[in-house]
């Protein structure tokens, strides 16, 4: 069996997605569960971007251990000094250098010729192998650049020290058959090639993104970039849990596996989406909701004869049978305790003496409390962890068909005083929300507003999420509780938190 490394950059091109913003908790948790996963490199962040993105990569790279931790640099020593700082402290430090290759990206966004490129490239890779012993460089827009030009700037940068070579895919413009001849040509053209690891990066534009990404492997790569669920800028990226189970279910065909735990593939996927606000789509392969759903009477007859007819994954080997009904009403500290770390949740004592709190609270609601609850009500405790600028304390809405719907809301100030408001509207949440633009005293833009919940059943918590944009900027924003109304004002509040944060992080700054 080949091995394919797997480059995980969830956290950088992932993040990138519209709307995601997350908290360096938030990343950490997520950095947390990938390397529980078992991804070989997981890109945490563009140290150079701003002082939150250098602190988040700072401390994964402090706290994750068993794979390599990389940042994002562009061609300028400023970019790769901070990277260096940010994750000199990892197991093992990567540095990612990437610079556009293409003539549209070099003539018209570089404004470089291609000498220029080729300068740059060259003197940036040595500068960075002073320090770095692992230095990925990218030819960002591969796929649209000249192969001669290509594999020249190849050989030059493998001379001056570059460890991995990566072709990405920028704009999702290439197919499986292109892209495979471009890795052939690479391997044909540049003579040092065989110094250094070859690695792919696709991102979705025209729906090829795993298919390219599987090609590649096929013409020799053996490393594949991409994000959990396949989110990223635009139509987003490969979607790794896709290319590893395809790699696993095909190895009688592919002759490859990756190092991924792929029973880890569900509680990623759903922590991702859970921090990031981004749903998967219920008819998406391998994590889709409805991935093991068979509606049909023809293949429902099937499956209870063989499941194997209409079913190639089958769930256990992505974890989707361990949802199990687990504590109630009964449970103690200590069950809870091991569920936590079962959960794989980092909590400090004051952080798990909250969540058991709230565990309790919940019992009382609802008899069977499952994983997916426990893990809610985690990500809600977390949401609030990051120094709220303004907390829900109380909400009280009236509604009838026939009268003016009421909100009474009130809310505690991070300097801890409190206010309070009351507001009408149409209906419950557009009342609620009238309520605390007054307690802010400036305008909320509602942009979205998605609710789901959590499990089956009457008594599921319930689950909102919105996208806001407030003072001048955008962001989203989630909140858990057994009542609707109530997760939606959290929701609100946590997204009008998390846009006041970054900008007090920008502000402040961090040493
Ligand atoms: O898509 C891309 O080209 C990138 C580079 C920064 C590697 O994300
Ligand atoms: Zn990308």
């Amino acid at each position: 069996m080949r091995k394919v490394e797997i480059f995980d950059t969830t956290l950088r091109d992932g993040e990138q997605s519209a709307g995601v913003n997350l908290h360096t908790h938030e990343k950490l948790e997520i950095a947390y569960q990938l390397a529980r996963y078992g991804v070989d490199v997981m890109e945490a962040g563009y140290p150079a971007s701003s002082p939150g993105d250098f602190d988040a990569v700072s401390q994964i790279a402090k706290s994750i251990k068993g794979c390599s931790v990389a940042g994002l640099a562009r061609h300028v020593q400023s970019d790769v000094d901070a990277v260096w700082e940010a994750v000199k402290d990892a197991e093992a430090p990567r540095l990612h250098l990437f610079i556009a290759t293409s003539p549209i990206h070099m003539q018209d966004k570089l404004r470089m010729t291609p000498n220029q490129v080729f300068e740059a490239a060259q003197s940036m890779v040595r500068y960075a192998a002073k320090r770095f012993s692992d230095i990925e460089w990218s030819a960002e827009d591969a796929t649209r650049s000249e192969w001669p030009f290509l594999a020249e700037l190849i050989e030059a940068v493998i001379r001056a020290g570059a460890t991995v070579i990566n072709l990405p895919d920028t704009v999702g413009y290439t197919t499986p058959a292109e892209y495979s001849q471009m890795f052939k040509y690479i391997q044909e053209h540049v003579p040092n090639i065989h110094r250094v690891k070859l690695s792919a990066h696709c991102h979705d534009d025209l729906g090829l993104a795993v298919a390219n990404s599987i090609a590649a492997i096929e013409a020799g790569v053996t490393q594949i970039e991409g994000t959990i669920n396949g989110i990223g800028e635009r139509a987003g990226n490969a979607s790794l849990e896709e290319v590893a189970v395809a790699l696993a279910i095909r190895r009688d065909y592919y002759q490859a596996e990756t190092r991924l735990d792929l029973a880890q593939t569900m509680r990623t996927s759903r922590l991702v989406s859970k921090l990031t606000g981004m749903v998967v789509p219920a008819n998406k392969a391998v994590v889709g909701a409805n991935a093991f759903a068979h509606e049909s009477g023809i293949h429902q007859d099937g499956v209870l004869k063989n499941v194997l007819t209409y079913e190639i994954i089958r769930p256990e080997m992505i974890g989707l049978a361990s949802n199990s009904l687990v504590l109630g009403k009964h449970s103690g500290r200590h069950a809870f305790r091991e569920k936590c770390q079962e959960l794989g949740l980092h909590l400090s004592d004051d952080e798990f003496n909250q969540l058991f709190k709230n565990f309790k609270q919940l019992t009382e609601k609802k008899k069977d409390v499952t994983d997916d609850d426990i893990l809610a009500l985690a990500l809600e405790a977390s949401a609030n962890s990051g120094r709220p600028h303004y907390e829900l304390e109380y909400l009280h809405v009236s509604f009838g068909s026939n009268a003016i719907t009421t909100a009474t809301l009130g809310v505690r100030m991070a300097d801890g005083t409190k206010g309070q408001e009351a507001a009408t509207g149409n209906g419950s949440v557009e009342a609620i929300y009238r309520t605390i633009e007054r307690l802010l005293n400036h305008p909320v833009e509602l942009q979205d507003y998605r609710i789901q919940s959590t499990t089956g059943g009457k008594d599921s918590l319930a689950e909102v999420y919105v996208r806001v944009g407030y003072d001048g900027a955008f962001g989203n924003g989630r909140g858990v509780d057994n009542d609707v109304l109530a997760a939606s004002a959290k929701a609100f509040l946590d997204a009008v938190n998390r846009i006041a944060l970054k900008r007090e992080f920008k502000e402040v700054g961090v040493s």
